[in-house]
């Protein structure tokens, strides 16, 4: 249990103002409780200069705690995760978003809920306990509302939020899950937790509060609405 590690994959597109502050608080958290980790910036060619920041951070805190795996061009959020895991040197892999919608404070929990129920998959939950989510407009709330809602029925996976990606996973448990995956974009967080039931693997849930980015802008659009429609109906006809 000591020896265990912990790569979290931080992908970016245009991050620049958030990194900083995600990356303290990430090392702050991992260092106060002693846990040996690495942050993966994955940055996909961000044309506001994230990764230079990100450089700028690796010489402040070091390259055993600040790995970086950046890609040319923006290639998507469920390649940027492969490319991530195959660069993860710890046993388990925490992902996460880099604008602080999810705060690094709920980590520990996610590591201990791991611990106790010595779970496959820990799973962060914005419909279940102190969950929630704070800062959507009503549309983007009923979009991810609607998506779980309708995934829950359709598929019944046996985890509260499923659209979410702040999650913890053993890492052989998420390279086996990512290979069975064929979705591509943000749908790809839904069909994660899917699969891992499919496989039998253990889901513990911690609450967590999501909040609204700050600085920058989201990048779900229509598009990647009508992604997860199709995707979520492949799944359907398929599992
Ligand atoms: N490398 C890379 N490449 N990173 C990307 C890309 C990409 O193509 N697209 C987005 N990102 C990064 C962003 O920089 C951010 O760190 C993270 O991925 C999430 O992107 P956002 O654009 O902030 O997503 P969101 O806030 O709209 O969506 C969140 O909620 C969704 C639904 O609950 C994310 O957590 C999604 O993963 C989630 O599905
Ligand atoms: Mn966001």
């Amino acid at each position: 249990m000591a020896r265990d590690k912990y790569s979290v994959l931080l992908p970016t597109y245009n991050e620049r103002e958030n990194l900083p502050i995600i990356i303290w608080l990430l090392c702050k958290y991992f260092d106060e409780s002693k846990i040996d980790y690495e942050i993966i910036v994955i940055d996909d060619g961000s044309p506001d200069g994230t990764l230079e920041v990100a450089k700028q951070l690796q010489d402040i805190y070091g390259d055993k705690h600040i790995v970086l795996r950046p890609r040319e061009k923006k290639l998507g959020l469920g390649t940027a995760y492969i490319h991530g895991i195959r660069h993860a040197t710890g046993n388990f892999v925490i992902i996460m978003d880099a604008d602080l919608s999810h705060h690094p404070k709920f980590i520990p929990e996610f590591i201990k809920k791991q611990r106790e129920g010595n779970y496959d998959v820990v799973s962060g939950t914005r419909y279940r306990g102190n969950g929630g989510v704070y800062g959507w407009d009503l549309r983007r709330k009923i979009i991810s509302r609607g998506a779980n809602y309708i995934t829950q029925i359709f598929l019944r996976p046996g985890a509260s939020d499923l659209t979410g990606s702040f999650r913890l996973y053993r890492k052989e448990v998420l390279q086996k899950i990512v290979e069975a995956c064929v979705s591509k974009g943000y749908v790809f967080q839904m069909e994660i937790i899917i699969r891992a039931r499919q496989f039998g693997y253990t889901i513990g849930e911690v609450p967590i509060s999501f909040v609204d980015r700050v600085y920058g802008e989201s990048k779900l659009g229509g598009s990647e609405i009508i992604g997860f429609a199709k995707g979520l109906l492949y799944l359907f006809a398929t599992t």
